[in-house]
């Protein structure tokens, strides 16, 4: 049924519509032909078709849970080497989805957050020892890079205990962590994976097969690891492996097993930092080329946490209007930038569309949070304002999803925005920032979006802070 679906009109026998694309930029190529062919759209490579939707219409039908659930297919899919039957990559019908959902809930309580603040700030602390050392010595900061430190080590302590020492690690010298390079690699096999044609997989990618197979036997390895240490001292802090490790689901006394828990624990550590860490990166990129946002924000937080030198848990969530630039900054590049819906039943989409049970598409987050229909004319203007409460309830629902909608959507949202919310109140108020002449922004795509290169300048603003 996909007769009515647009795609793109120079069509090739078995390369499709892969012509003229880039196997580095699949989600950036999509969001230019989204702009040509409108709401819905199709495009096929190598014998597999995939449906685009992004109008405002057409994704909130798809958010409709009575209607569609989410789909495990192409970059999810591909995980499931890694991540198996995690919390991510788990299919619908798999029982240790439910199971693991009500046992690892309760750890992305109000409660639990409280709980991970002071390890939170803690990492924060390394962070801004290192940038106070770029500052004096003149050097501008690697914006990606440090943020991908930040939250691997914050997501690695608060859940699991475990310290990847990023920031005191001699990175000239000693390169990434191997836990860190084992990971990359994996996650890159997996987006290759998507872009090559299957039967061309053993051919193409035969060297990095082989390089994969001793990476996911590595993260395995170090995984069970963590976990003997946990069981030797008898227990942790009541944090996510306590979780794993300890408690029943409180209705059937069920329990993890082990193999899960070891796929839980690459889940957590994967979904936990990489889209974190580029949500934390565009919104520096947009505070540092826009200086009356910039203001704005250092005022807030000035304004809010006043003299105190470590704000508290409670002082994370007032920074509102810096909330409002961590959202624009996600509407314009959501970081996890689709996600998949399927038909639990036959239906039609638009009432245009037949679909049969299973049938699923992409929803094209990106451009779904450009729709003019839902943003007005000028959506890829960076303007925070766009997210005072008074703006959002003037707009339709399911519009904005930078966390996935519906039972599968992201688990650990709050988690992600006290971690950037706290970050950016404490560079904010200790630095004045300013991009890096002639940048001009590159989306780098590997699974998640990322500005590549981006570093800035900094100054201290006042050295009491
Ligand atoms: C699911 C985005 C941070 C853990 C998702 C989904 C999205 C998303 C879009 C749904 C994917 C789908 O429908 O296929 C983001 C963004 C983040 C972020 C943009 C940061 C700005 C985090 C953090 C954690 C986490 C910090 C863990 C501490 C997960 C897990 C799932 C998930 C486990 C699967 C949930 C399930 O299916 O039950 N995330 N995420 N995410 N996220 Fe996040």
């Amino acid at each position: 049924h996909l007769e009515r679906i647009p795609h793109p009109p120079r069509r090739l026998p078995v390369i499709g519509d892969a012509l003229g694309s880039n196997v580095r930029t699949p989600v950036q190529d999509s969001m230019r032909i989204a702009a040509r062919l409108g709401p819905i759209f199709r495009r096929k490579g190598f014998g597999k078709e995939i449906v685009f939707v992004w109008g405002a219409d057409l994704a909130a039908e798809m958010a409709d849970e009575t209607r569609f659930a989410k789909h495990v297919g192409l970059g999810v899919a591909n995980l499931r080497p890694m991540a198996g039957d995690g919390l991510f990559t788990a299919y619908n019908h798999e029982p240790n989805w439910q199971l693991a959902h009500d046992i690892l809930a309760p750890g992305f309580s109000r409660e639990a957050m409280a709980g991970y603040h002071a390890l939170m700030l803690d990492v924060a602390g390394r962070l801004t020892d290192a940038w106070d050392a770029s500052e004096a010595a003149g050097r501008a900061v690697d914006v990606p890079g440090d943020m991908t430190k930040l939250t691997l080590e914050t997501i690695a302590r608060t859940g699991f205990g475990y310290d990847f020492g990023s920031f005191e690690r001699d990175f000239e010298r000693e390169g990434p962590h191997p836990f860190v390079s084992a990971m990359v690699g994996a996650l890159s096999f997996a987006q290759r994976r998507n872009v090559v044609p299957p039967l061309l997989t053993p051919v193409l990618l035969r060297g990095a097969q082989r390089r994969n197979a001793a990476h996911r036997a590595y993260l395995d390895r170090a995984v069970d690891e963590v976990i003997a240490t946990r069981r030797e001292a008898g227990g942790g802090p009541g944090d996510l492996l306590d979780r794993m490790l300890e408690v029943a689901h409180p209705e059937t006394g069920e329990r993890l097993a082990p193999e899960n828990i070891r796929r839980q624990v690459i889940t957590f550590l994967v979904a936990g930092h990489e889209t974190t860490s580029g949500a934390l990166s565009f919104a520096l990129h947009h505070l540092a080329q826009d200086r009356a946002v910039l203001t704005r924000a250092q005022e807030e937080v000035d304004r809010v946490w006043g003299a105190v030198e470590v704000p508290a848990y409670e002082q994370v969530a007032k920074l509102r209007y810096v909330r409002r630039v961590l959202d624009e900054a996600l509407r314009l590049w959501p970081t996890a930038p689709a996600y998949a819906r399927e038909a639990v039943a036959d239906t039609t989409l638009g009432g245009a569309h037949p679909m049969r049970r299973g049938a699923w598409a992409l929803v094209l987050t990106a451009m779904l949070h450009r729709d003019p229909a839902a943003w007005g004319p000028h959506p890829e203007v960076f303007d925070p304002d766009r997210f005072t409460p008074q703006a959002v309830r003037a707009r339709p629902a399911h519009v904005f999803k930078p966390f996935g909608t519906g039972a599968r959507a992201c688990i650990g949202r709050q988690f992600a925005l006290h971690e950037a919310l706290l970050t950016l109140g404490l560079l904010l108020r200790r630095y004045d920032i300013e991009p890096e002449p002639g940048y001009r922004l590159q989306i780098s795509e590997r699974l998640t979006l990322m500005p590549r290169g981006l570093r800035l300048r900094l100054t201290r603003r006042s050295p009491a802070t």
